[in-house]
């Protein structure tokens, strides 16, 4: 090591240790003006405008200024012990409080050689047209790429689990084809899961689309006839038992919203503790995506069957990509890309989980994102959305807010690792939940959708690990630019695993 890296070095280290030591200076500050933007936004649900020290409290000039000089300081020694490093541009080790996840914290790259443009050309063609050019994106989505096999390999590879897999049990390989109990491939695309704590059985609920993809117009997106949503059950996340299709396309009335001609998307359940039921939600759509609705089933079991209730256009708007989430005290919340996906809406369900309510917020305006994801820890709400691009993989951003019903912050990129175009496309993915790993607080599933245009059914899934901690590095704009959350990261691995030690 040079004598200069060296010192940067210490520089770096000294920078960071009294960085921290005003972090936690200053945390109670920070506290403070959580606490109290928290209960305006309960009161108000209302972007704050003014300093948070109440009109008639009394506030020390000095402290005020005192604390915002610690602020200031704090943010500068932060940007200097930045995450980033300078020369290589590539993200560094991040470290966590959680042992037993720190090891999928490392950062793990990717470097994928993009092929030379097949067939040979005539001297006087190279000088015509000069050589195309192409990108990883461009190989990933033609499906006669020579990387073809790097973002789809094929069943050579698959996870099976039901077979004797030695020193590589449990290990999940974001991409590969994934076998279930009867060694089919899993089909339970834009899934969501529920923990069931009756059985203490996961349940992976998603879009069964084993059929052929078509165009139902020269310019419509690729689509496969709605054949159902599909259910596995899992008691450690990795084996997964075929529980059948739960809630079945109509094949004959062409008037119904579940006809195989219609789409069905993203459906999400949950169990509602006051009246037993499983409730179902999911994006109801026809072949143009003009009907632009919310569809809700409800069953007395998790592996169904569901009885398909009716659609509608929640609170008169407009609605496409969707989730659902329920909060600790039992309230249930519907959030969906609306006015064209220009903005996303948030509002309660009724205490059923039947239908929404009057209440509902307009949130990320103007963002134009889909495909949300919404999990909670240490009470901030965070969200993972996507852009818009059809089928096609794009950047994720991790949102956060004090209270459900905004204001919601942009936190930037959560992706890490791979390499720079892995994480400007979601590592070739697109959000589709985050699961809570239990007694691992700070770490959950990512849950993401390799989407195959050209052959839906042939769709993969990425999970990886995301982790909650360590400061956020994106001034915000609702908090004096102060950074108030944790980071969230998603980290790339090729496999892994939860922890040996994680109890089921
Ligand atoms: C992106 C959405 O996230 C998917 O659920 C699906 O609707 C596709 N668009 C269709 O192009």
């Amino acid at each position: 090591m040079s004598g200069s890296c060296g010192a940067q070095l210490m520089v770096k280290v000294f920078s960071g240790l009294v960085g921290f030591q005003l972090y936690f200076l200053n945390r109670s500050f920070i506290l403070e003006i959580k606490r109290k933007r928290k209960m305006r936004i309960r009161n108000k649900y209302r972007k704050p405008t003014t300093f948070p020290c109440n009109a008639g409290s009394r506030c020390s000039m000095s402290t005020v200024v005192w604390s915002l000089v610690g602020f200031l300081l704090m943010l500068h020694i932060y940007s200097l012990a930045s995450h980033r490093d300078g020369a290589s541009g590539e993200v560094q080790l991040r470290k966590s409080p959680h042992l037993l996840f720190r090891e999928l914290e490392e950062v793990e790259e990717e470097n994928i050689q993009i092929p030379p443009p097949r067939g040979k050309r005539s001297p006087r063609a190279a000088k015509r047209r000069p050589k195309r050019t192409t990108t990883l994106i461009d190989e990933f989505l033609d499906e006669n790429s020579q990387l073809r096999h790097v973002f789809f390999p094929d069943m050579k590879t698959a996870i099976d689990p039901v077979k004797d897999n030695g020193n590589d049990s449990f290990y999940y390989y974001p991409g590969r084809i994934w076998l279930d109990t009867e060694g089919a491939p899993i089909q339970s695309h834009g899934g969501g899961m529920l923990y069931d704590q009756r059985s203490r059985t996961y349940y992976w609920y998603g879009e069964y689309k084993d059929g052929p993809t078509y165009h139902a117009h020269k310019k419509g997106p690729a689509r496969v006839d709605v054949i159902g949503v599909s259910c596995y059950s899992s008691k450690d996340l990795w084996t997964w038992k075929n529980e059948g299709i739960v809630l079945a396309a109509e094949e004959t009335n062409e008037t119904h919203d579940l006809h195989k001609s219609n789409v069905l998307e993203r459906p999400k359940v949950i169990y509602n503790e006051n009246t037993g039921k499983y409730v179902m939600w999911m994006h109801m759509d026809d072949c143009n995506y003009t009907k632009a609705a919310v569809g809700v089933a409800i069953s007395d079991y998790p592996t169904g069957p569901f009885d398909y209730l009716y659609s509608k256009r929640p609170h008169g708007f407009d609605s496409r990509d969707m989730t659902i989430f329920k909060d600790d005290d039992g309230v249930a919340y519907l959030i969906y890309s609306t006015d064209d996906n220009s903005d996303l809406h948030i509002g309660p369900l009724t205490a059923d989980y039947l239908d929404v309510t009057d209440v509902v917020r307009r949130i990320l305006v103007g963002q134009h994102r889909e495909a949300p994801a919404l999990f909670k820890f240490e009470g901030t709400y965070y969200m993972v959305t996507s852009g818009c691009s059809g089928w096609a993989p794009n950047e994720a951003i991790i949102h956060a807010a004090e209270s459900i019903m905004g204001p919601w912050e942009i936190m930037g990129n959560p992706c890490i690792g791979g390499n720079k175009i892995f994480r400007l496309t979601t590592f070739f993915a697109q959000s589709t939940y985050v699961i809570p790993v239990p007694g691992l607080p700070g770490s959950f599933i990512f849950m993401a959708d390799r989407w195959n245009p050209a052959d839906l059914r042939d769709s993969r899934y990425v999970w990886l690990p995301l982790i909650v901690g360590g400061p956020a590095d994106r001034p915000l704009e609702y908090n004096f630019g102060f950074p108030l959350w944790s980071r969230v990261s998603i980290y790339w691995h090729k496999k892994w695993r939860l922890p040996p030690r994680w109890s089921f």
